[in-house]
């Protein structure tokens, strides 16, 4: 549990325990790769701000109120479907310090697993009942594989924009960061001034969260991590270090980056880790994702003061900081 955790303790435990029983299946084998994932852990970062948002904005006054509950196992659900589809698409085999399942058992039973872990979510939404909700969950999860998507046509091309990239980012992660945060203000009956707010806030917070993770896929520990670096290299991903790189290097350093990337593979990482840190390509990364995170912590102004609000602006610096 990171810090920030506190403030939602007794929320946070019973999200946790919600998850393990949504994830019954009388297939063995979807208990079993569904268990495997989500005991691994994880941050939880995203059912976090279920919590905090409505926290936050007083829904949990009220006696009885427990819907933010369900709609963070929601949250984490889809997170952790994305993953079970992402380490395929990725050829991940590490993740949360674990095989990944791909890895352990297979690449079927990781999209079929993820396709269970999208609709149990969707079930549980429609429990909740709420149009709205269900519209922006909906969306988000079409969005998300669409960033993935176009993420895959992007790949082994040295000639996608910073634009482009940042597009991506959003689609496919920072599009679920803001879902989280816009739902819990829809249940809270949050303003119009609050619901955007926080809808800012999730989407800043969501770019600066894979800004991170892209520049630690060159300078991150792995151990740490809990998952490999170079993943990105080696299939040929062009990120905003590489993008910087190719950019502001010698025409000597684009070429050999835009080698890299147009054949994948890690043979060249070490030269590239050397390019993107003297080029100052992976401060560029981080500097924009603190960026971010300070556009995230200035919408938090529109929230009333309390121990919550504080837990979403060390999360935000949590983010920027972090080395997993
Ligand atoms: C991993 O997300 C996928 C990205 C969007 C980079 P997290 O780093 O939040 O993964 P877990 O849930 O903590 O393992
Ligand atoms: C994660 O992007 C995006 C989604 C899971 C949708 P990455 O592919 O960079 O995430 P990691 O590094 O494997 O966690
Ligand atoms: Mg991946
Ligand atoms: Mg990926
Ligand atoms: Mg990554």
């Amino acid at each position: 549990m990171l810090p920030f955790h506190k403030a939602v303790e007794g929320d946070f435990s019973a999200v946790n325990q919600l998850i393990i029983d949504q994830l019954h299946s009388n297939v063995d084998l979807v208990e079993n790769i569904g268990h495997y994932l989500v005991e691994a852990g994880g941050k939880r970062l995203r059912p976090l701000l279920v919590l905090l948002t409505a926290n936050a904005l007083g829904y949990t006054e009220k006696e009885g109120n427990t819907r933010h509950l369900d709609l963070a196992a929601i949250i984490e659900f889809i997170h952790t479907a994305t993953l079970l589809h992402d380490d395929v698409v990725d050829i991940s085999d590490m993740r949360r310090g674990r095989l990944t399942a791909n890895a352990k058992w297979g690449n079927a039973p990781s999209v079929l697993v993820g396709d269970f872990l999208y609709s149990r979510a969707f079930q549980m939404m429609v429990a909740i009942g709420n149009m709205d909700i269900m519209q922006i969950l909906s969306d988000t999860t079409n969005t998300i594989s669409e960033g993935e998507v176009q993420q895959l046509v992007n790949a082994k091309d040295p000639s996608v924009s910073e634009e482009n990239y940042l597009e991506v980012i959003y689609k496919k992660t920072g599009a679920l960061f803001e879902a989280a945060c816009e739902v819990g203000a829809v249940l809270s009956e949050a303003s119009d001034e609050q619901r955007t707010a926080l809808k800012l806030y999730g989407y800043h917070l969501g770019l600066a969260f894979q800004l991170v993770d892209d520049a630690l896929d060159y300078e991150g520990d792995a151990e740490a991590l809990g998952k490999n670096v170079g993943d990105d290299l080696a299939e040929g991903k062009p990120t905003l270090p590489l993008i910087f790189a190719m950019r502001e290097g010698s025409p000597q350093q684009a070429e050999i980056i835009a080698t890299a990337i147009r054949e994948g593979g890690i043979d060249q990482l070490e030269q590239i880790v050397e390019i993107v840190n003297t080029t100052g390509a992976l401060k560029y990364t981080a500097d924009s994702a603190r960026q971010q995170a300070d556009l995230a912590i200035a919408q938090l102004s529109h929230l009333p003061e309390s121990r919550f609000k504080q837990a979403m602006s060390q999360l935000a610096d949590f983010s920027v900081g972090r080395d997993h």
